[in-house]
Parts: structure tokens; C-alpha cells; sequence
């Protein structure tokens, strides 16, 4: 089937391809601080989180595809691999995950105004899937600032990050506990 996209709506989409593969990216650049700083559990989170983006990024391609669209294949802006600590990574990840759940509204409402509802529907999975990521960085904010920044905090960190990794994996694949 055939559907139409405005030329504004194809813009819009190709960008959040670039989106969607420059937080692969950066997701990718974060575990590998997060290996060569010892931290296990948090590199396990940001490969599999890495993983997700590059499948948010295809699943517009295929969308555009099905609308006979050429998807633009980006390229990114090199992500830093220099960050303070382990708290001003996960800060920087929350700013990132705002600004695409900003970006996602931002294509929504263009669709509502063009009463688009083929990627009205599409985008929805988009809406759901940011919230998700939203709340599971505010909660590992807020467990970082509970364990402090004493001694062992790093350890305690990495530890709980590794958990709600696996609580994600196991929601994902249907084997909650
Ligand atoms: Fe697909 Fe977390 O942005």
C-alpha cells in the first residue's frame, strides 16, 4: 500500500533517523568510557541500550520504506568519549533521552496538524517507548544520589545499574521474576 508523506513529514523523519542513530552512537561511546573505568554492569546497559536505538533508527527506515520513501542514511556528529564521573554520564543521557521525546511530539503534532494518521499511529510506539527510557534514567539518578559518593559508591552504582539492565532484559523477554 502506498501511503502519502508530505515533503515536510519526510523531512522530519529522515532527521529523526539521525536522531535515533546518533544516540545509538553516543550510547556506544558511554559503554566503552563505562568499560575503561571498570564499570560492568554500566557498559552491559548502554550496549543493550545501544542496540534499541539502532532498532528505533531502522524501524523509520522500514516506515519510509513502506511508504516508497528513500530514507537518508546520516552521518553523526562524533560523540564525546571524555566525561567527568559516572553522574554527569547519566545527566547527559537524560538531556539526550528529553530531547528525542521532544523531537518525537514534534513530528506528532505535525502529523495531527496534517491529519496524517498513518504516522500518527506509527509514532505512538515512539511516545510510549520514551517515556519508558525516561523513567528508567530518573530512577538510576535518583539511586546514584542515594548511595552518595562515598567509598564504594562506584561498586554499589555499577551494581545497581547491572539489576534494572536485567529487570529491562527480562521485561523484554517476557521472564520477569
Ligand atoms: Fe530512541 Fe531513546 O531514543
Amino acid at each position: 500500500m502506498k501511503i502519502d508523506l508530505s515533503a515536510k513529514m519526510q523531512d522530519a523523519l529522515n532527521k529523526q533517523i539521525a536522531y535515533e542513530g546518533y544516540a545509538s552512537n553516543f550510547y556506544l561511546a558511554l559503554a566503552y568510557w563505562c568499560d575503561f573505568h571498570a564499570l560492568e554492569g554500566c557498559k552491559k546497559f548502554f550496549m543493550r541500550q545501544s542496540e534499541e536505538e539502532r532498532i528505533h533508527m531502522l524501524k523509520i527506515y522500514d516506515y519510509l520504506s513502506d511508504c516508497d520513501i528513500h530514507p537518508v542514511t546520516p552521518a553523526y556528529e562524533q560523540p564525546s568519549s571524555q566525561y567527568a564521573n559516572i553522574q554527569e554520564v547519566f545527566q547527559k543521557v537524560f538531556d539526550q533521552e528529553r530531547s528525542v521525546t521532544a523531537s518525537i511530539h514534534s513530528i506528532l503534532k505535525l502529523a495531527n496538524e496534517e491529519n496524517d494518521f498513518n504516522t500518527q499511529q506509527f509514532l505512538q510506539w515512539y511516545v510510549d517507548e520514551q517515556r519508558e527510557e525516561e523513567a528508567v534514567i530518573r530512577t538510576i539518578i535518583d539511586r546514584i544520589k542515594i548511595i552518595g559518593e562515598g567509598g564504594q559508591s562506584l561498586y554499589y552504582i555499577d551494581k545497581e545499574v547491572e539489576k534494572i539492565n536485567n529487570n529491562i532484559i527480562a521485561t523484554d523477554t517476557g521472564n520477569v521474576a
